[in-house]
């Protein structure tokens, strides 16, 4: 079969390496891609939310299963799209539809989601410009660290943790009456704070069946020691060594399971990948966000531990059969590095001529922001390359994607020399 991943990133890389080892493909191709995907599938440089530049991709190349990378077009309806279109309806798209995409499209319905299906969250109450004097006298309920939260998407900025009164209420205001965050916050949850360590656990499921992939958990901050700025992920580790057994299957019972009932008993016809933040406070786990589609660096380690074929476990989503797939995932720990350009997350150059790739022997060379120009690998975005390597413990994976950067460079390169300092 012919298949069509949308999307960019290290995750879209990830994915078609994937699905490239899969004996059920025909041909692969990646919209837009980038450089790395050039190499496993043929890039189409089209705008993922364009859909109907993706309908004409889809018919010219016979293809029969769209994989959805990215959260845009999921949210703008993308899978809605498609079962509207006489000529794309029997398409298989593995992503939700609009209604399942609210789960991350909308944290005031993913709060509304989780309270009615008894699935452990904050405590939250959520607010809009005529309710703000409300918001701020809820504040003054709770004790610092204060959370707020717009309500929409908002490129994973519109979250804010401030420890000072004063200033989540003068934030709030921002967000609700001067739309700090556009129309992402004209509604602003606010919630209390969670005690604990974060990871990630990710489901693969077709609606009624489903698969819990491998934890992980991912470095967010640019610094080391977990320090400055937020990024979209500097690096991440699978699997999280304190996500045991007892932990997980807590997780199954107490997130997973109301998860997928509940979306069934809401009427939501859910094909895709769940993405659950997750607090783990003293062994208990408590629900931090949703997102409808897998976490970017994180595929770069959930995916390479997989050795299933992941073309089958899309078709068991696509024919709801999820249940008679197969489904095998390797005990090794896998690690990646992000490599980010100079000045990242804030303004940064791109097109700097990337070099020593090809010699990372011991690891996997994931493209992130990387593009071809005259037969030279370039950059082309903040983070440019995740370096995933595999080992029997955390520090032997990463000392082999370490190795393996010392070969690689970029002017301004930069990356963490310390992903994982907390757990090894
Ligand atoms: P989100 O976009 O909801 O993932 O929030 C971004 C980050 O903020 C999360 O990854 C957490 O580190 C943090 N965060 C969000 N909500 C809470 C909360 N209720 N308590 C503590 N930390 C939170
Ligand atoms: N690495 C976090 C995310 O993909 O949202």
């Amino acid at each position: 079969m012919n298949i069509l991943i949308l999307g960019s990133g290290g995750r879209e890389h990830a994915f078609a390496k994937k699905l490239s080892e899969s004996n059920k493909i025909t041909k692969l191709f990646v919209a837009p891609g980038n450089a790395g995907t050039s190499a496993v599938a043929t890039n189409i440089a089209i705008n993922p939310t364009n859909f109907n530049q993706v309908k004409e991709v889809v018919l010219q190349n016979d293809i029969t299963m769209v994989v959805v990378g990215p959260e845009a077009p999921l949210v703008e309806g993308i899978h809605d799209f498609f079962l509207a279109d006489s000529e794309l309806k029997n398409i298989a798209v593995i992503g939700p539809k609009k209604d399942g995409a609210l789960l991350e499209g909308s944290k005031d319905f993913s709060k509304q989601f989780m309270i009615k299906h008894g699935i452990p969250t904050a405590r939250y109450e959520s607010f809009t410009s005529e309710t703000l004097q409300k918001g701020q006298a809820f504040l003054e309920t709770l004790s610092p660290p204060y959370v707020l939260k717009a309500d929409g998407l908002a490129g994973g900025k519109g979250v804010l943790i401030l420890t000072d009164l004063g200033q989540a209420k003068s934030e709030l205001k921002e967000m609700l009456s001067n739309q700090k965050f556009g129309d992402a916050s004209a509604t602003v949850v606010i919630e209390e704070f969670l005690k604990g360590i974060e990871l990630s656990v990710f489901v693969l499921t077709d609606g009624k069946n489903y698969k819990i992939l491998p934890s992980a958990k991912d470095y967010k901050r640019i610094g080391e020691g977990d320090a400055g700025l937020n990024t979209g992920g500097m690096g991440a580790i699978s699997p999280v060594p304190f996500a045991t057994d007892d932990f997980l299957q807590k997780v199954e019972d107490l997130v997973v399971k109301p998860t997928i009932n509940g979306l069934q008993k809401d009427g939501i016809d859910y094909r895709g990948f769940i993405f659950i933040g997750l607090m783990n406070d003293n062994g208990n786990p408590s629900v931090v966000e949703y997102n409808v589609r897998m976490g970017d660096p994180e595929t770069e380690v959930v995916l390479p531990r997989i050795e299933s074929d992941l073309v089958d476990l899309f078709e068991g989503v696509a024919n709801r059969t999820l249940d008679k797939k197969s489904y095998k995932v390797t005990s090794q720990t896998a690690t990646t590095v992000m490599l980010v350009a100079g000045g990242y997350p804030e303004a940064y150059e791109k097109g700097k001529e990337i070099t020593g790739f090809d010699l990372a022997e011991d690891s996997i060379v994931f493209h992130a922001g990387t593009t071809l120009k005259d037969g030279k690998v370039v950059s082309n975005g903040g983070r440019v390359m995740a370096i995933t390597s595999f080992g029997d413990s955390i520090q032997e994976a990463l000392d082999k994607s370490y190795k393996s950067i010392d070969k690689i460079s970029f002017e301004g390169m930069n990356y963490r020399k310390d992903i994982g300092f907390d757990l090894v």
